[in-house]
């Protein structure tokens, strides 16, 4: 509970739950994996559940917010009340728990505040309280998204689909792994996984790419990760690469490259020849691509630290293919990263899509007649992805739209049915969008 207490307080300063462990299990010296995945586990499941766990709290607090209170403490509350209404631990041993971990750091004044506010917080009846909200207040606490997102998916996917993405995202997440074809072939990697209690089976789109059913430790423990045998990758992002499909000697631009989940899966469509120019605005971050890569064994990446609105790096129109993964809201990855959840909104939708457009219209400079510039979110948002195409149409009529291919979600929407969409209700994938932009000649 300490532990998972530090990790949830770097998860507030915006790290995602596997850094916050990281940097959490550095810091106190947690070498042990098994401690490590179950405090995991017990962030992502109190994360997931925020609004319900703040909301009870905050009716106990009458009158103030928990968002009022010092981080810790607040951290410690909310694992706590998870325990209590979730896990329906026993409130004397856990308060027990509480008060100790409260007692070492504060003064002893506040383990008793904690304890009196989660014998509180266990007392009330919630359901007089609830019954006053609106349908929608209702729906996004007991489906464990905000109001705004729940009036969002109802307006833009209707109220049965809206729910059942929503149901999806509470559940936790497939796991799926691309093999690295470079090294070894899929039906091999799954053989010898086995032996290290890895049980994958072959997905039934992608060549490359195994879903993985169980699990006797972390994917990262296995030696075939460390060999870079496979990647740890979304289904929904290994389908990037194949409807990009480059080819062996093509000149390729990834804007947006870090950590590089695609570039490297490029660098492997491109059997090491040609050349993937990887840029990204992120230092940490473009030090997991260069690490991703070696691992890999792809030897055709060059990154390159830029921001890559500012820059026109290179004066000709060369690029065989142009490949934007913008950053955007994740709204399409709740399921696997549940944080997220609670500091998008609409305003950051805004913001975003104009750093989008602004990417995309560089990224267009850069294609060669014929060129394809594939353009990607992990957002559901037509903000941050059919609005944006058909502005880009609109305003680009040297460029013409194409189906995505291997086609295995669902079509744009606003008539954009060449474009690609997947949900994780539907494709039991991260949502994704995809739009494909050729160049004409
Ligand atoms: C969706 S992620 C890319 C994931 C990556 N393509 C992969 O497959 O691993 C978006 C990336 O955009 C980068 N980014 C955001 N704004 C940028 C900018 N103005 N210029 C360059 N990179 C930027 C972020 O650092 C982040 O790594």
């Amino acid at each position: 509970m300490n532990l998972a207490s530090h990790a949830l307080v770097e998860i507030e300063k915006g790290l995602s739950a596997r850094l916050s462990l990281k940097t959490i299990s550095f810091r106190h010296n947690i070498a042990d994996w098994k401690l490590r995945s179950k405090v995991h586990a017990l962030i992502l499941e109190t994360v997931r559940r925020l609004n319900y766990i703040d909301w009870s709290i905050n009716i106990s607090l009458k009158g103030s917010s928990i968002s009022q209170l010092h981080p810790y403490i607040r951290s410690i509350l909310r694992l706590a009340v998870y325990h209590l209404k979730f896990l329906y631990t026993r409130s004397s041993h856990l308060f027990d728990v509480c008060a100790g971990i409260i007692a070492k750091k504060f003064e002893k004044k506040y383990a008793s505040f904690v304890i009196a506010l989660l014998r509180e917080v266990e007392r009330e009846n919630l359901e007089i309280h609830f019954n006053r909200l609106s349908e929608l207040e209702k729906t996004g606490l007991q489906l464990f998204h905000p109001t705004w997102f729940v009036r969002y998916l109802f307006r833009h996917l209707g109220r049965f689909e809206a729910i059942r993405l929503m149901k999806t995202n509470i559940s936790p997440p497939p796991q799926y792994i691309r093999v690295n074809t470079l090294k070894i072939d899929p039906d091999t990697l799954q053989r010898r996984l086995s032996k290290e209690k890895i049980i994958a089976y072959q997905d039934p789109d992608l060549f490359d790419v195994l879903q993985v059913q169980k699990a006797a430790k972390p994917l990262i423990h296995s030696s075939y990760y460390k060999k870079g045998y496979f990647y740890i990758q979304n289904k929904a992002s290994a389908l990037v690469t194949h409807v990009l499909n480059p080819q062996e000697d093509d000149f390729v631009l990834d804007l947006c490259a870090a950590p590089g989940g695609k570039a490297s899966h490029m660098g492997q469509f491109m059997k090491n020849r040609g050349s993937i120019i990887a840029l990204d605005s992120s230092r940490k971050r473009m030090r997991e691509l260069i690490e991703t890569s070696r691992r890999q064994s792809i030897k055709i990446i060059q990154p390159l630290l830029i921001d890559s609105r500012s820059v026109s790096f290179v004066p000709k129109k060369q690029f065989d293919k142009v490949l934007l993964d913008a950053p955007c809201s994740s709204t399409g990855a709740f399921q696997s990263r549940p944080s997220r959840k609670w500091t998008v909104n609409k305003r950051l939708i805004k913001w975003l899509s104009q750093i989008q457009w602004i990417l995309l219209e560089h990224a267009a400079g850069q294609v060669r007649p014929k060129g394809i510039l594939l353009y990607v979110t992990c957002s559901l948002t037509v903000e941050e992805n059919e609005m944006i195409i058909e502005r880009f149409l609109k305003l680009n009529p040297d460029f013409r739209l194409a189906r995505t291919t291997p086609f295995i979600g669902v079509h744009g929407s606003r008539g954009l049915s060449q474009c690609q969409r997947l949900y994780p209700h539907i494709n039991d994938t991260d949502g994704f969008f995809i739009a494909k932009l050729v160049r004409r000649a």
